[in-house]
């Protein structure tokens, strides 16, 4: 037993060697520290807002690799937004959106519902909670909290975020794949371009008014490579745009001209004239840790890099528009259902177009290495201590 013992701790001592002499400390802002995070975004970040919001179906087997039950995320399990709260060791954001079950907004909320855009909805989108609603969104919960703090009632105190933590928070950001992907329904993709002005002049408003109200620390993800995704490249009817990794060509460089734009906007245009000294604005480049994930997938241990795992239709997409992931449906005559892969962590697309959890674990990795970030970070990101949860 003794024996045992100690080659276990010797084992876990070299471990720790290897991941201390992996991770030199990369040279901005370390990722902890914060007391607490506002998310705003897409279901790329969404912890169950729109499940609490328009009661959008969220069943199972979403949720199966770590909640165990659907958990209002759209994957098997944790999304990036989740990996990083826990490598800055807060809990998982409780939805704003959410009423029900006591949720604790004491180290942040997260704003962030899936469909959502950085444009104003129209009357097609199914979300009404574009970027401008949940920045509104935002004001009124920071006013409700400090009316609610003046009250001195202790029970309360539990749950609500101190007022300093609205400055020394971190305000998160993951919003622009859908104002895309719905654009190319009706636009050129010419047309789709041209209109990447416009939608970040809306989100550089956002992020005006979050200075406005007393943000100071922003961390800003660009868009993943949409032309990417199983649901896209599902519906695609020109042979031409398809890239060699079996992408659509079209949407990663519209993906590509937004995060040009955005990078632009991040480290020049709002950090010289809106942000006074003193802010720190982070942008971080997942678009490539994501495309690098997919084109060196079998590198990183992954099998499938653009199939859904839980879809129905098999090779090579297991995309179909009519069956989505966990639903049971008649197509031409017969009685299907998308189920979920037998191995989730072989998969980077979990459901045609959300990331499985591994592929999720792996882009955190990559972002807390600090290597995609701009400016980036002076010290190292992550504290030894949360590396454990991660690596
Ligand atoms: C910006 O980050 C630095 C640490 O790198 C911190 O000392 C400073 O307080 C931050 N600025 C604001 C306004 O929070
Ligand atoms: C088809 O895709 C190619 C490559 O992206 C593009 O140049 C071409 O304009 C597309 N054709 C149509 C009709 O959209
Ligand atoms: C794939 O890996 C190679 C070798 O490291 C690298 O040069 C290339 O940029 C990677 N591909 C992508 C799309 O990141
Ligand atoms: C960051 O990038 C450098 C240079 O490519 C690489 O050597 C290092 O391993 C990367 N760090 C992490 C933590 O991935």
């Amino acid at each position: 037993m003794a024996a045992y013992e100690g080659s276990f701790t010797s084992a876990l001592l070299l471990l720790l060697l290897l991941l201390l002499s992996s991770f030199r400390p990369a040279p901005g802002r370390p990722l902890t520290g914060y007391p607490a995070v506002f998310n705003f975004g897409d279901s790329n970040s969404d912890t169950g807002g729109l499940v609490a919001g328009v009661a959008f179906p969220v069943g199972p087997p979403n949720g199966e690799t770590y909640f165990h039950e659907p958990s209002g995320r759209f994957s098997d399990g944790r999304l990036i937004v989740d990996f990083l709260m826990d490598a800055m060791d807060l809990p998982f954001l409780s939805p704003y959106l959410d009423s029900v079950g006591g949720p604790s907004f004491k180290t942040g909320s997260n704003f962030a519902t899936g469909g959502a855009t950085i444009l104003p909805a129209n009357a097609a989108s199914r979300n009404p909670f574009s970027f401008g609603i949940q920045v509104a969104q935002f004001s009124r919960f920071k006013a409700r909290v400090l009316d609610l703090l003046a009250t001195g009632n202790k029970n309360l105190q539990k749950y609500l975020p101190k007022e300093a933590y609205f400055q020394e928070g971190l305000y998160t950001f993951d919003v622009g794949q859908n104002d895309l992907y719905v654009a190319f329904f009706s636009k050129t993709e010419d047309q789709v371009i041209a209109s990447i002005p416009t939608i970040l002049s809306e989100f550089q408003n956002g992020i005006q008014r979050l200075y406005n109200a007393g943000a100071r620390n922003f961390w800003i993800h660009n868009t993943g490579p949409l032309g990417c995704l199983a649901r896209v490249i599902a519906s695609n009817k020109n042979e031409s745009d398809v890239d060699p990794l079996g992408c659509l060509a079209s949407r990663n460089r519209a993906a590509v001209a937004f995060n040009t734009q955005l990078h632009q906007l991040c480290t020049t245009t709002t950090a010289a004239q809106l942000l006074p000294a003193g802010a720190n604005l982070t942008y971080v480049d997942v678009y490539a840790v994501k495309l690098d994930l997919i084109a060196n997938h079998s590198r990183y241990g992954f099998k499938e890099p653009l199939a859904a795992c839980c879809g129905y239709g098999g090779p090579p997409l297991n995309f179909d528009s009519r069956v989505d992931c966990g639903v049971t449906k008649t197509v031409d005559g017969s009685t299907v259902t998308a189920n979920p892969c037998d191995d989730t962590s072989e998969y980077v697309n979990w459901d045609g177009i959300h990331y499985t959890e591994a592929a999720n674990r792996f882009v955190s990795q990559q972002v807390l290495s600090g290597n995609f970030s701009d400016p980036p970070p002076t010290v190292s990101f992550v504290a030894a201590a949360d590396k454990s949860k991660l690596f």
